[in-house]
């Protein structure tokens, strides 16, 4: 079957109060027409047009690295006129499948019900709303077939009370389409060309209305403000939380769980606890635990990683059996090998650290490579930069930093060094010595404390 995905966004949203156009608003971090448009992909040999009009330099720009087609709409006349846009591009033998940009949280399986009806039949996507305000509703005869859909603002008094409503998304051959197209008119309330005039056509024209029902009325709710945008994410947010579960995922909470983006690769008895934020491309090893109000943002995860509450985690890598946090920082490019002790109030950037080695409190640490076995004691700081350029750390194996040691980069601390606390280090340090760079002490004998003088 030839598919032609026909998505609807040149309305203007004016309800979101917003400068961005309305399909460019997102949900789980994806724009809402980056939802539909992903549904369209579900589908074998399925080419996607966009109707476009109000902001749609914007929406082409915010959209560059897929593969639409567009279609300016201008000025907009209504669905049935946006659809008639495109009738150049519809191939009479191929099923036109008609989508919202607005309406981001239709089902593959919803649709594929809608599409295994569309050879023989006019297929609609319907809803029972025990609130239809504002749908055009479905007016069925005697036998309970679909006849025709009646706008609200064109509807009799006794119209007005038909709970079951159009969502707009419909699919049809667009032979037949193409000649429905040609007779629309806009003697209506609204001066529109509906699209909705067609159910009627098809009714005149003995070809039958099949109507498939939506199971709840989230998955065919359309986004016209900042409340309903909220309401579809958290829906959403639910649905994926669900997913995760039945894959096995520990969720503590799946109110209090965000993903925006993919776990490309889910390993089992991952435990997640509350306020829990995953962004972008992830892999999560097997055991993995992620405590509470962390922020995880494109990253691999290994095996048995122990991730600590309130961990920031961003571009990075961390090897099996490492442990992470409370409180701490990992940067784009913090490369962790297998058994890392990343500690409290630690910051790591584009610097990787081999096995075992621990950086347990108060440090930053950037542009560095650790060897193995290394211990960074408290408040180690990497002077990397002099204001206009970038230099690197090499710290060896099994070296051992004293608290509160300043690195000053380009620098060598060779392997099994020591460096005493406190030691402002400018030079390579060698191997295997203990090396300190600080101010002897020294003690006053006979020193006095000063008094209060009588005034
Ligand atoms: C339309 C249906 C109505 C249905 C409702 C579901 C018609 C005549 N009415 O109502 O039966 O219950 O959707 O939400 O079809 N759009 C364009 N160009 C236009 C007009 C609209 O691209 O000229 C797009 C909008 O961006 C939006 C979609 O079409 O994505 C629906 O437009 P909207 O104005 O929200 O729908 P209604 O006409 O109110
Ligand atoms: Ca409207």
């Amino acid at each position: 079957m030839k598919l032609t995905t026909l998505i609807l966004a040149a309305g203007k949203g004016t309800r979101m109060r917003s400068d961005k156009p309305k399909v460019l608003h997102e949900i789980a971090g994806k724009a809402l027409l980056k939802h539909v448009y992903d549904l369209g992909q579900c589908f074998e040999n399925n080419r996607t047009f966009v109707l476009y009009g109000h902001g749609g330099e914007q929406v082409k720009a915010g959209m560059e690295q897929l593969s639409i087609d567009w279609i300016l709409q201008e000025p907009q006349l209504g669905t049935g006129h946006a659809v008639l846009q495109a009738v150049d591009y519809i191939d009479n033998d191929a099923i036109v499948l008609v989508l919202y940009g607005d309406v981001p949280l239709l089902q593959p399986e919803t649709i594929a019900l809608l599409l295994a009806k569309a050879e023989q039949n006019l297929a609609l996507l319907t809803v029972d709303l025990p609130e239809p305000k504002g749908y055009g509703r479905i007016v069925r005869n005697a036998d309970h077939e679909v006849v025709a859909i009646v706008e609200e603002k064109d509807a009799s008094a006794e119209q007005r009370d038909i709970t079951e409503v159009n969502t707009g998304i419909l699919a049809v051959r667009g032979d037949r389409l193409k000649a429905w197209l040609a007779k629309l008119d806009n003697n209506n309330a609204q001066g529109e060309y509906y699209l909705t005039d067609i159910i009627a056509m098809a009714v005149a024209e003995q070809m039958p209305v099949h109507a498939v029902a939506a199971h709840d009325a989230d998955e065919v709710m359309g986004v016209n403000d900042k409340v309903q945008l909220a309401h579809l994410e958290r829906v959403y947010q639910r649905r994926q939380a669900r997913q995760l579960m039945q894959q096995g995922v520990t969720l503590r909470d799946p109110e209090r769980f965000d993903l925006r983006g993919d776990i490309a690769k889910l390993g089992h008895d991952v435990e997640i606890d509350v306020n829990v934020l995953l962004q972008g491309r992830l892999e999560l090893g097997d055991r993995v635990t992620i405590g509470a109000n962390c922020v995880i943002n494109n990253a691999v995860i290994g095996d048995d990683v122990e991730i600590l509450a309130n961990s920031i985690i961003e571009h990075a890598v961390v090897g099996k059996g490492s442990r992470i946090g409370p409180f701490a920082r990992l940067r784009p490019g913090a490369d962790l090998a297998e058994q890392v002790h990343i500690g409290n109030f630690v910051e790591i950037k584009k610097t990787t650290v081999a096995a075992g080695s621990k950086i347990n409190h108060l440090s930053y640490i950037g542009d560095t490579e650790i060897g193995s076995g290394v211990n960074v004691g408290a408040g180690t700081i990497t002077c990397n930069y002099d204001g206009v350029n970038k230099f690197r750390t090499v710290i060896g194996d099994r070296a051992f930093i004293g608290s509160n040691s300043q690195l000053v980069a380009p620098v060598t601390i060779g392997q099994g060094a020591t460096i005493g606390a406190g030691s402002t280090i400018t030079k390579d340090a060698p191997v295997e010595q203990l090396t300190l760079a600080r101010a002897k002490q020294v003690t006053v004998s006979g020193w006095q404390r000063p008094t209060k003088k009588e005034s």
